[in-house]
């Protein structure tokens, strides 16, 4: 396994869609390892997507189980060739990223939403989430088709924070100011 190097904004590769993952062989299972190794090794992302470490395939993991407040999620999830298929609702909540690593911002996303996918071996998956983990699922389907939450946040002026800490893992004490509760996917 290999810790890979993370693209950061303003890398204009971040900009480029991803294509469909059509073959599901060992190649493809040993990349999903690195990038697996990759989203832990970092400050403790709750998502990931292939085309931040300047692959464009249509694949994220996310994993939401280890949230600070507990949210309703399906645990570590490494989904191929996501769809959302429905959409419910929305809100705004913060969001910060992998490759964007000095700001977090107000996004708005559906509140609700059903995705299709392929699981690592070829095999159909589907989901109905809610709240943080379909936040987090929006996110990283937005790095799929070359999209960073910068693109979705209303104000620039309002709505983007400067990141005053960048931690490298979740740290013990219970009081933190609001800009470092942002986990980054
Ligand atoms: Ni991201």
């Amino acid at each position: 396994m290999a810790i890979l190097e993370i693209l950061k904004h303003p890398d204009p590769r971040l900009k480029q869609a991803s294509q469909k993952v059509e073959t599901f062989d060992k190649t493809l299972r040993s990349f999903i390892a690195d990038l697996e190794e990759t989203r832990r090794s970092g400050p403790a992302a709750v998502g990931i997507a292939a085309p931040q470490v300047g692959r464009f395939e249509r694949i994220v993991i996310v994993d939401c189980s280890s949230a600070r407040k507990p949210v309703p999620n399906h645990g570590h999830l490494v989904l191929i060739n996501p769809v959302i298929t429905q959409w419910d609702g929305f809100e705004v909540g913060r969001e910060g990223c992998l490759s964007v690593p000095h700001h977090t911002g107000e996004v708005i996303r559906a509140t609700r939403i059903h995705i299709e996918a392929c699981g690592p071996e070829g095999e159909s998956l589907a989901f109905d989430m809610e709240g943080y983990e379909a936040r987090v699922v929006q996110h990283e389907i937005d790095h799929l088709d070359g999209k960073l939450f910068l693109d979705r946040v209303v104000s620039h002026h309002t709505d983007l924070f400067q990141r005053k800490v960048y931690k490298k893992s979740r740290p013990a004490a219970p009081a933190r100011k609001p800009e470092e509760e942002t986990r980054v996917a």
